[in-house]
């Protein structure tokens, strides 16, 4: 139980980390992923070594401690957690190990001066409370998702049943469960998680859903990341008939119920969750705004499908802005997404709601512009495919 005491310590040491959190988490997870081999599958190596998987969880444990008075204001970062951790399967036998690691770092990292034992009490008690709050909030996803029609706990093996190249650097995967059962019906915006083994190692990656929901089969479409390790795997080796597990669908950058004009505002591969939103948008008969921006039309996926949902609905106006264009290639416009392209590109009116997903650089560019042309920033929403961190311009 935290005490009056403990609060006060832990918000105390709010200043430490803010100026230290980010030393204080990357020796956390060195200590972690070298001790503890039973977790590194869960991690993606690429992310420890750019940092931005320790800054995620600085920000989070920031987030925590400032907000300890009043847990409600931590908001869509708590949301946003849980699905993440249920997508890659976090457990609550994996909850003492984070513990005894961020406790040890702290210790290490502060010194004995700093970290004395009150310190570390305080800090123990601070984590069970945080911990109980998130092991209570997977378990309801978890439940939900063994409940739903077609849905599961833990692994399901799947096989990939169709590969389609989407461009010269995605490809689509459609998968279906081994034993034949139905699958559910996840929200437009949602990603799966995959585990694989690849050189007798456990990997764990998420993948978007691409297609809409059928209640047979789940569509992927990755691209091959250059030097990337499941990516390669997948381009390479998942031909038709091979397995592999998966857990349910999860995630929270998902398709709101709205009457305003809808804005899917994509770079790269982060088309792949604009494509089940568009279809269900489409079906709604909102209007929408799909802006995609890609080198040029060889790397860019999709093209004819969304072309195709532009002809069949009236309410659909796409648009394609490519920064590498070649001689054949024909866009709307050219070079990266300005101020200048959403003015023309998007609804007149700005009481719109906007959702963008691309490179962390567009992901910036884009918010700052949104603001800029006036559209409320509660009505914008973004995901990003890696850990989430903050988009400044
Ligand atoms: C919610 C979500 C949805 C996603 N949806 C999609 C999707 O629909 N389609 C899609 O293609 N991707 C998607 N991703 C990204 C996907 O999960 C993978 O991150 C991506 O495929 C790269 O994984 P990889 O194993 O191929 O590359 P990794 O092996 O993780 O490597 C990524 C990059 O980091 C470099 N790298 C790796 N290890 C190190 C190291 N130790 N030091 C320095 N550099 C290193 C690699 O060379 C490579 O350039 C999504 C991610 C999230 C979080
Ligand atoms: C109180 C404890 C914890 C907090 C505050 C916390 C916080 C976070 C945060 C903020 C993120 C980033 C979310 C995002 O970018 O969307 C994250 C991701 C993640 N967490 Fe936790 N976490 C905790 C416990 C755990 C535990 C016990 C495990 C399992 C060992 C775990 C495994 C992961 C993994 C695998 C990711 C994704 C990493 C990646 O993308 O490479 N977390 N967590």
């Amino acid at each position: 139980m935290l005490s009056e005491a403990h609060r006060a310590v832990v918000k105390a040491t709010v200043p430490l980390l803010e100026t230290g959190g980010e030393a204080l988490t990357q020796h956390f997870y060195r200590i972690m992923l070298s001790g503890y081999p039973e977790v590194r599958p869960l991690f993606n190596q690429a992310h420890q070594a750019s940092g931005d998987q320790p800054r995620a969880l600085a920000n989070g444990v920031l987030a925590y401690a400032r907000n300890i008075d009043r847990l409600e204001a931590l908001g869509p970062l708590v949301g946003q957690v849980v699905q993440k951790h249920v997508s890659l399967q976090v457990l609550p036998e994996h909850y003492p190990i984070v513990g005894t690691c961020l406790l040890q770092a702290i210790r290490e990292v502060l010194g004995p001066d700093i970290a004395t034992d009150e310190v570390i009490e305080a800090w123990a008690a601070a984590y069970q409370q945080l911990a109980d709050l998130l092991i209570g909030a997977e378990e309801q996803v978890y439940q939900a998702n063994a409940e739903a029609p077609g849905g599961w706990r833990g692994a399901r093996r799947f096989r990939v049943v169709r590969r389609e190249d989407e461009s010269e650097e995605i490809v689509s995967f459609y998968l279906r469960p081994v034993d034949g059962g139905p699958v559910p019906a996840f929200v437009p915006g949602q990603y799966l998680g995959l585990r694989l083994e690849i050189d007798g190692a456990e990997v764990r990656r998420n993948y978007s859903l691409s297609a809409p929901p059928d209640g047979t089969q789940f569509r992927i479409s990755v691209k091959r990341e250059p030097g990337g390790q499941v990516s390669g795997f997948m381009h390479q080796m998942a031909q038709e008939d091979f397995e592999l597990d998966v857990f349910p669908p999860a995630g929270d950058f998902t398709l709101q119920a709205s009457e305003r004009p809808l804005a899917l505002i994509t770079a790269g591969v982060g088309i792949t969750p604009a494509i089940p939103m568009l279809e269900a948008a489409a079906r709604e008969g909102r209007t929408v705004h799909f802006i995609h921006c890609a080198r040029h039309a060889g790397v860019h996926a999709f093209r004819e499908w969304v072309d195709d949902m532009a002809a069949r609905y009236p309410g659909i106006r796409r648009f394609f802005c490519y920064s590498e264009p070649r001689a054949e290639d024909t866009a709307d416009g050219t070079g990266f997404l300005t101020r200048e392209h959403l003015e023309k590109w998007l609804p007149q009116t700005r009481d719109l709601d906007a959702y963008f997903l691309g490179p962390v650089p567009f992901m910036a560019q884009v918010k700052s512009h949104l603001a800029a042309l006036g559209v409320p920033g509660e009505q914008c929403r973004y995901e990003f495919f890696g850990p989430a961190q903050a988009l400044e311009a």
